[in-house]
């Protein structure tokens, strides 16, 4: 077998080497040999809560601290008049805290503002659905005033209430929002005299994502949909871990009712000293049940990460001894319950009373995020054998650590294969040129060990400090090719962070950013667009002599859905390239119409911004095709998706 390889390897040098000589470029495609199946999961999302994702991002309520839960309770509120704090027979027993709004009769008389996430974008003619958990402490109706105000300070809607009942009661009311400002805010005044208490004070706007009242914001939803991808992995990143054990994310938290999910830091909140975000926290409104609900409506495989129990080993760095460890142990299998398991169970249970009883079909779970040293393994295996004993068909992924390579990296990877995991989740975040330099780290990988999951990358153009431009977008798509061409060992591929809110953001790049009211697709976005739209079910073998010059990247897949070979060439030299393509092995012989999609830039630096979101979006054009034989024309600086039929 290695023979053979090797006798294939060496033929195609020196085909390459002739053409080099002749001086063109040529590409060749075996439609005869499809190889190596690609995983649908092959490319996919990574989520998790920073730069605002989650509450004040893809999660669409509103208003902020809604539940007074914050360490600060009125952090996001302006109350005015007299406004207390109270936890007495509380409305909520995990979130505990709510106000007590008294009109003493004064001509301020008593309420409150909410400022949302950096804001709250309204939109003209769009409805909102105002709630809130009230009573009243005396026997008469009372009546409150419901305001959506703009940036400049005008109530500009009202809307009455009457609020009765000395026991907490549910009320709500659509508001037609009759202006647009990104910047708005949330009022409710007392009218009458007298005390109201009031929790959970939400506003969400009524088109949602698949119309649903706790949902999400639908342009962001609708963003990840189009990637078409295969896998999501939910919560993240380092907020598995959270900053200490006790902020780790526990999903138990994020299940059942929303109004009694209590609320957690948010492990980016003070993270970078010089960029610290005091009011981000956790409201779990976007929780379990929630990604479980939207990677079934993206067709995407849920991919949930757990804790350890090991805390960020950059921040607190605690370790769960081994002996109590079993909670941790429990909270993985119980996951899978939840996901699973019959409504008789009593996770399966809680799934079912969220409306949910068909269960979720999680086939992957991870544990660890990127976490390093003996103790990651030593508590791994722990989890590998209680997982495998009692679902032995859900497939475990391990971590490789927080680089690409380097002593973790080395360390981890042969103790990964020793315990046995199914994928090993790699994290790279590098400099463009390690991106176009790797296209070819995994043609040599072990094909027999566990199969990789590139669970985070994304390319960092340090010279632009860090932007979303055309060059990391370029060679993001160079490396990817590699990905394609060796999707034999590597199942899964995630460019991470997502999201970013452009006023509220730890860390960049991202794939998506977005104010209050609308949204920007970034370069990056589109080269993960192209490959999610494009993925193929079998790797094809493909040559392309203009490789050697290290300008050229391809790679090739046959779409059994559909009967297309899909060619994938990156450009990133800043000259065209006509090049002759080939595909031998047809049994027809000839090939008909077909599509050339492609992305492109004169600009290596050029980006989409918020308001001119579409200066770099793929443009599609018909491919003229002769026999078995196509004239390519690719153009300077670009990603090129070629479908023949
Ligand atoms: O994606 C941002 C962070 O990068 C993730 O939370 C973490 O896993 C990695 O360090």
């Amino acid at each position: 077998m290695k023979n053979i390889r090797k006798i294939q390897i060496l033929l195609l040098l020196l085909v390459l080497s002739v053409l080099r000589i002749s001086g063109q470029t040529v590409c060749e495609i075996d439609a005869s040999r499809p190889g190596a199946a690609i995983q649908p999961t092959m490319y996919g999302i990574f989520f998790e809560d920073i730069n605002f994702a989650a509450d004040g991002g893809l999660y669409a309520e509103l208003v902020k601290n809604r539940s007074f839960e914050f360490p600060q309770p009125f952090v996001g509120w302006t109350p005015f008049g007299q406004v207390t704090v109270n936890t007495e027979r509380p409305c909520f027993e995990r979130n505990p805290h709510y106000i007590s709004v008294t009109n003493d009769g004064g001509l301020l008389r008593a309420g409150l503002d909410n400022e949302g996430f950096r804001g709250i974008g309204l939109k003209k003619d769009h409805e909102y659905r105002f709630s809130a958990y009230v009573r009243v402490q005396g026997d008469s109706p009372m009546k409150l005033s419901v305001e959506l105000v703009n940036a400049g300070g005008e109530n500009l809607l009202k809307k009455e209430m009457e609020v009765k009942g000395q026991e907490w009661r549910k009320i709500t009311a659509v508001l037609t929002s009759p202006f647009t400002d990104a910047h708005s805010r949330l009022r409710i005044v007392l009218l009458t005299r007298g005390t109201v208490d009031m929790d959970h004070i939400s506003l969400f706007p009524v088109d949602t994502w698949k119309n649903r009242e706790n949902g999400l914001r639908t342009d962001l939803a609708q963003a990840l949909y189009d990637l078409n991808p295969g896998v999501l992995r939910f919560p993240g990143g380092c907020i598995v871990e959270g900053n200490s054990l006790a902020t780790r994310y526990q999903w138990k938290n994020t299940v059942g009712p929303v109004e009694n999910r209590p609320l957690n830091e948010n492990r980016w909140n003070y993270t970078f000293k010089h960029k610290a975000f005091p009011d981000y926290f956790q409201s779990y409104g976007l929780g379990f049940f929630e990604y479980f609900q939207l990677s079934e409506d993206l067709g995407a495989e849920p991919l949930p990460i757990l804790s350890c129990g090991l805390s960020c080993q950059y921040e607190s760095n605690e370790v769960v001894p081994l002996d109590s460890l079993q909670p941790y142990i429990e909270d993985a299998l119980d996951l899978i319950e939840f996901a699973n398991g019959p409504v008789s169970s009593t996770w399966g249970k809680v799934r079912a009373d969220m409306g949910h009883p068909e269960p979720f079909h999680l086939k992957f779970i991870g544990v660890g995020n990127e976490q390093w040293g003996e103790v990651y393994p030593e508590r791994l295996e722990m989890f590998v054998k209680a997982i495998r004993a009692r679902y032995p068909e859900v497939r475990i992924v391990g971590s490789s650590g927080p680089s690409a390579s380097g002593k973790e990296f080395d360390f981890l990877w042969p103790e990964m294969k020793r315990i046995g995991v199914d994928l090993v989740d790699e994290h790279y975040y590098m400099n463009p040129e390690w991106f176009f330099d790797n296209a070819h780290r995994y043609d040599n990988y072990d094909r027999k060990g566990p199969k990789v999951f590139a669970g985070e990358y994304a390319s960092h153009d340090h010279s632009t400090k860090k932007d979303n431009n055309f060059l990391a977008a370029l060679s993001e798509a160079a490396f990817m090719t590699g990905l394609e061409r060796n999707a034999d060992v590597v199942h899964m591929a995630t460019y991470a962070p997502l999201f970013a809110h452009v006023d509220a953001w730890q860390w960049n790049p991202d794939l998506i950013w977005y104010d209050n009211l609308q949204m920007v697709r970034t370069p990056s976005y589109y080269v993960q667009q192209l490959y999610g739209m494009n993925a193929g079910t079998h790797v094809l073998p493909v040559t392309m002599n203009g490789e050697a010059d290290g300008m050229l990247y391809a790679s090739a897949v046959w779409d059994a859905k559909t009967g297309e070979i899909i060619l994938k060439v990156v450009n990133r030299s800043d000259t065209s390239r006509q090049i002759p393509l080939t595909v031998k092995g047809l049994k027809k012989r000839t090939l008909s119409e077909g599509t050339h999609t492609y992305l492109q830039a004169d600009d290596l630096k050029a980006k989409n911004v918020l308001g001119e979101p579409e200066r770099i979006v793929p443009r599609m054009r018909p491919l003229t095709v002769n026999g078995n034989r196509l004239a390519l024309e690719v153009a300077p600086q670009s990603v090129n998706v070629y479908r023949i039929k």
